[in-house]
């Protein structure tokens, strides 16, 4: 089966300003690849600051990207002409985590669900009202309160007026960046619930992104760690949790309080901070934190080996 979202070497990156009137680049995103079949979810988890929504915005070509390619649905996203490309963006749409910034406050939900159907055109006029009742109870909101504002709704609610804005224009990816970070636990289980079950129902694809694998344990096919820029390890769910590789993975997951409780697993911390991304060391960018750290860690940077059949990890320890 070949993938929906097959992203190579994706490279991007910000011009920062520094000290003296220089300037320079802060690679935020630099040479990943991944890629999601259809109906499966990807995750993408690390740290924040690590270049998970950089890495979002330049899939769905909300920023540019210096390097890489996009390939969507067997059409190449980065450099398509504006027609192609507005057609192409209805099979794209991203929820973000914090619905009250990201929904228009003026607006009623019914406008607000119903604005990608009226940019990108997918309907006949005639027939979007229907459409956006339809989405209402797809997303378990009830009909009178399309006449709502977003104030007017509990976090939950302004998350399922996302989510329906999202599914509009009938998209084939949706790309949740940490869609429920700011929900409490019992929200966030409805709220990754009802994502479960459109993404059954609908047959979508998820390119899921969270600064927590224990949301990640149940939204997700495979799972792509990463650290300053960079994906350190990329495995099926199972083998993530399961045999985790990368010892910034280990400490992640040692931080999950959920996973496995009779396992036990010793709580890792990880000491200090990520390196400044201006000055990113020449090695391993994990070494200045990483417990196992060796010489020969800090002289170049390793390369994603596969170690086992979907099991990556970049780190020359662990490729043994
Ligand atoms: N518009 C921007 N201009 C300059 N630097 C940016 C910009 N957006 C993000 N960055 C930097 O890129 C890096 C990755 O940020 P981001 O993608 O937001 O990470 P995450 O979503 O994992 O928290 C950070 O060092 C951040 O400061
Ligand atoms: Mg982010």
């Amino acid at each position: 089966m070949t993938a929906l979202l097959d992203v190579k070497n994706l490279s991007i990156r910000f011009p920062v300003k520094r000290s003296w009137g220089r300037s320079s680049w802060l690679y935020a995103v630099d040479d990943v690849s991944f890629e999601v079949k259809r109906g499966e979810t990807l995750a993408i988890v690390g740290e924040s600051g690590s270049g998970k929504t950089t890495a979002a915005l330049g899939v769905a070509r909300l920023v540019h990207a210096s390097g890489g390619t996009v390939n969507l649905d067997g059409q190449d996203f980065l450099s398509l002409e504006p027609e192609d490309l507005r057609q192409a963006r209805a099979k794209v749409q991203v929820i973000f985590q914090d619905p009250y910034s990201s929904l228009n406050p003026r607006l009623r939900a019914e406008a607000i669900v119903r604005e990608p159907m009226d940019s990108i055109g997918t309907l006949p006029v005639s027939e979007r009202p229907a459409r956006v009742a339809e989405l209402f109870e797809q997303v378990g909101l009830r009909p009178e309160q399309m006449k709502l504002f977003p104030h007017q709704f509990s976090g939950g609610q302004r998350q399922r007026i996302g989510i329906a804005r999202a599914l509009s224009t009938n998209p084939e990816l949706i790309i949740c960046d940490e869609a429920v970070s700011a929900l409490d636990v019992a929200v966030q289980a409805q709220i990754l619930n009802l994502l479960r079950r459109l993404q059954r129902d609908l047959g979508l694809t998820y390119l899921f992104i969270s600064h927590d694998l224990g949301v990640v344990q149940h939204m997700s096919d495979h799972i792509a760690v990463m650290y300053m820029g960079k994906i350190v390890e990329y495995a099926d769910r199972l083998s993530l949790f399961n045999n985790p590789k990368h010892p910034y993975t280990k400490a992640l997951l040692s931080a999950v309080p959920s996973v496995d409780q009779k396992r036990k697993v010793e709580r890792l911390l990880i000491p200090g901070d990520p390196p400044n991304p201006l000055d990113p060391p020449k090695g391993c960018r994990f070494a200045s934190r990483c417990p196992f750290v060796e010489n020969a860690c800090r002289a170049a940077q390793p390369p994603l080996d596969e170690i086992a059949p979907q099991h990556k990890v970049a780190c020359i320890k662990a490729s043994h």
